[in-house]
């Protein structure tokens, strides 16, 4: 991609931390106060994520347990996530999870911004919070050091505001860029075999444009796209950068983490995707790769 094309996308964001800290209400809590009535379906849509705007600029939550997509993603050597956020229950603290999500993050050198969670409780005790994070390299801004901390309450949407902000100042900083000009490539969020619709997919589109009727290879299967239907349940014509987006159309149902590239043409893709099944197999036999999907993708 030259220079020139490259604009402005939202940032991709996943939530971590230990079990029972609030990873959930903290998701659920941010799309129910910030998608509007207007898009009510979003509620209900449950494609892996979702994208809110705040103040003018959207941002995308991956809706997947942190842990599991880091692992299965970089496994693939996708790279998914722009931003972490480190869920830490106030009345609880760092605990190991807490401690396994950040080594997650830093591995993947993808920024952390800690919501110190449960601040309703009684017991709830940000300094020793930060105190703990200190031990693990994460030094408040307040303690001279560079980490963003934003005290919540996941349960009474207390603080959500404020970090969301915090999102768009670490994105500002970042600058996440991408070609909207240019055939898509992502990443799979999830997918599934569904009894009416065939393969289902949940994408991320991470650069350029994808297109109903698109030629596509997604991981070792392929097809065109059919249908796609937006995070708020919607059937749209084409997904942007940092957009997800359930397509159907694929001749077999792929796997989270999964690439997927478009191609110019439904021959090509075919072949691409017939290739990469065979190797699939292949491999199951403890044969060498023939066909990278990763040489593709820039
Ligand atoms: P796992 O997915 O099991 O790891 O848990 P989780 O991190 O998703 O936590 P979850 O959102 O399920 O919350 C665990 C419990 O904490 C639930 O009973 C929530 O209602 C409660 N909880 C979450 N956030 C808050 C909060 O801000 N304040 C209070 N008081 N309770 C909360
Ligand atoms: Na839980
Ligand atoms: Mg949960």
């Amino acid at each position: 991609d030259s220079a020139e094309n490259l604009v402005e996308r939202p940032s991709v964001v996943t939530i971590m931390g230990h079990v029972d800290h609030g990873k959930t209400t903290l998701l659920d809590s941010i799309r129910n106060t910030k998608v509007t009535e207007g898009e009510a379906g979003g509620i209900t849509q449950h494609i892996g994520a979702y994208q809110v705007v705040e103040n003018g600029k959207k941002i995308t939550f991956l809706d997947t347990p942190g842990h599991a997509a880091f692992t299965t993603m970089r496994q693939r050597g996708a790279k998914i996530t722009d931003i972490t956020i480190l869920v830490v229950a106030a009345d609880d603290g760092v605990m190991p999870q807490t401690v396994e999500a950040i080594n997650h993050a830093k591995a993947a050198e993808v920024p952390i911004i800690v919501a110190v969670n449960k601040m309703d409780k009684e017991a709830a005790n940000a300094d020793r919070v930060m105190q703990e994070l200190t031990e693990h390299g994460l030094v408040s801004e307040a303690w001279g050091g560079d980490t963003i901390f934003v005290p919540i309450s996941a349960k009474n949407g207390d603080g959500i505001d404020n970090l969301l902000e915090m999102i768009l100042l670490v994105s500002e900083v970042e600058e996440y860029k991408a070609n909207p000009n240019r055939k898509a490539v992502g990443t799979v969020i999830e997918a599934q075999l569904d009894k009416g619709r065939g393969s289902v997919a949940t994408l991320l589109v991470q650069n350029g444009t994808l297109k109903i009727g698109d030629p596509i290879v997604v991981g070792h299967t392929h097809g065109r796209v059919r249908a796609m239907v937006n995070d708020k349940g919607r059937r749209v014509k084409e997904a942007g950068p940092s957009t997800p987006v359930e397509i159907t159309g694929l001749s077999d149902v792929p796997q989270a983490g999964d690439r997927f590239v478009v191609f110019d043409d439904e021959k090509t893709a075919r072949q691409v995707g017939e290739a990469r099944s065979q190797q699939a197999l292949a491999a199951h036999r403890g044969e060498k790769s023939i066909v990278s999907l990763e040489t593709l993708f820039d």
